[in-house]
């Protein structure tokens, strides 16, 4: 006699940071963060970056034309901070309830982020403004300098830079995103209620060992670069303890598998297809399934100041391996290729293409 499957049901999920791209990519991966989450903050770090309340408007539009009729999902964008950003036009575009918050990306720290901030000071105006209006600072936080080892740019940028800025604006709402080190998630853990992180599932399973075993791996290489074991440990830890800072962003950043596969590869891992089974597998691992679904779907809209989704999904205890590659179409009906997290890997969760059952 077969055992009945295990089912676990949550309220849907919320995905607080992801990178939907534009354009004919768009349309091939948008679709599998629609399935799993009700609502995602975007990433505006598009080339051209989205730096106008009418650049983010169109790109909604794009967004909801590439997700499938009916599914209910919400995107929710963000303004790339720039030296020169006028805070007039963020505020207009937050009263508008076109731009959910701001994003801070340190000038080239990362993909298209050659137009972010050169300097902190230089935007007082704008994160004044933010202060005011109650408006999250989301913060890509390393440093740029090329003097500080890439492991150590997080750790840097936090005692360098984030805690001056919540000294100086300490009314500031502020997520560290997608945080991978001890020292962020102690200093998320005691920074008071406007202070959050976001971590994604690639940051929870895998070390920096991910990207060098047998060769050079550039699926496991995205930015900020995985850790040490301690501080993936140190993340499970901060994920799972049921402390409201620490809420789900996957970060997943697709590129098609030839800019990875390259001799200069890209950022970036594409876990939106299997975000929450990646998650789910985390939490059962550490003991702690009772507590994904505030994780999942509780801490993120408590920050945002928004209310948690009323609708449910169910995650079935059946194991499954994930597709070595995937080809999904673009917006020219062209099939893409893409390399998902946990390529060729067993998933012991899998969510319900049936809702909540
Ligand atoms: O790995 C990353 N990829 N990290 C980022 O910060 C940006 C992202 C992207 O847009 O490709
Ligand atoms: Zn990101």
């Amino acid at each position: 006699m077969s055992n009945p499957a295990q089912r676990l049901s949550l309220r849907r999920p919320d995905d607080w940071h992801v990178h939907l791209r534009d354009g004919a990519v768009l349309q091939a991966v948008a679709p599998a963060t629609a399935r799993q989450f009700a609502r995602a903050i975007v990433m505006p770090n598009l080339s051209p970056p989205v730096t106008t309340v009418a650049a983010a408007e169109a790109y909604r539009e794009r967004i909801r034309a590439a997700v499938p009729a009916g599914c209910g999902f919400t995107p929710l964008l963000t303004a790339y901070l720039t030296d020169t950003i006028d805070p007039a036009e963020i505020e207009r575009g937050f009263n508008a309830g076109v731009f959910t918050a701001c994003k801070l990306y340190p000038a080239h720290a990362t993909t298209n982020a050659a137009a972010g901030v050169s300097d902190l000071a230089r935007i007082t105006p704008v994160l004044e403004t933010l202060e005011r209006i109650g408006m999250p600072l989301l913060v890509h936080g390393e440093v740029t300098d090329a003097a500080i080892d890439i492991f150590d740019r997080e750790a840097v940028f936090v005692e360098r830079h984030l805690a001056p800025l919540l000294r100086r604006h300490s009314a500031l709402k502020v997520v560290l995103e997608h945080i991978t080190t001890a020292e962020a998630a102690d200093f998320v853990a005691t920074g008071g209620p406007n202070l959050a992180a976001t971590i994604t599932p690639h940051h929870l399973h895998i070390n920096r060992n991910a990207m060098f075993q047998g060769g050079l791996r550039p699926d496991f290489y995205c930015l900020p670069v995985a850790k040490r074991e301690r501080h993936r440990l140190a993340l499970r830890a901060a994920a799972t303890s049921g402390d409201p800072s620490f809420f789900l962003g996957t970060d997943s950043a697709p590129h098609l598998r030839h800019a990875k596969e390259a001799a200069c590869g890209c950022a970036g891992i594409f876990n939106a297809p299997y975000a929450i089974e990646s998650y789910a597998q985390v939490f059962e691992e550490e003991g702690a399934l009772e507590r994904l679904e505030a994780f999942a779907s509780l801490y993120g809209p408590r920050f945002y100041g928004l209310p948690p989704n009323e609708e449910r999904i169910t995650l079935v205890g059946e194991a499954h391996t994930v597709p070595a590659r995937l080809h999904l179409n673009d917006a020219a009906g062209e099939a893409v290729e893409l390399v998902p997290f946990h390529a060729g890997e067993l998933l012991r969760w899998r969510l319900s293409p049936e809702g909540d059952v």
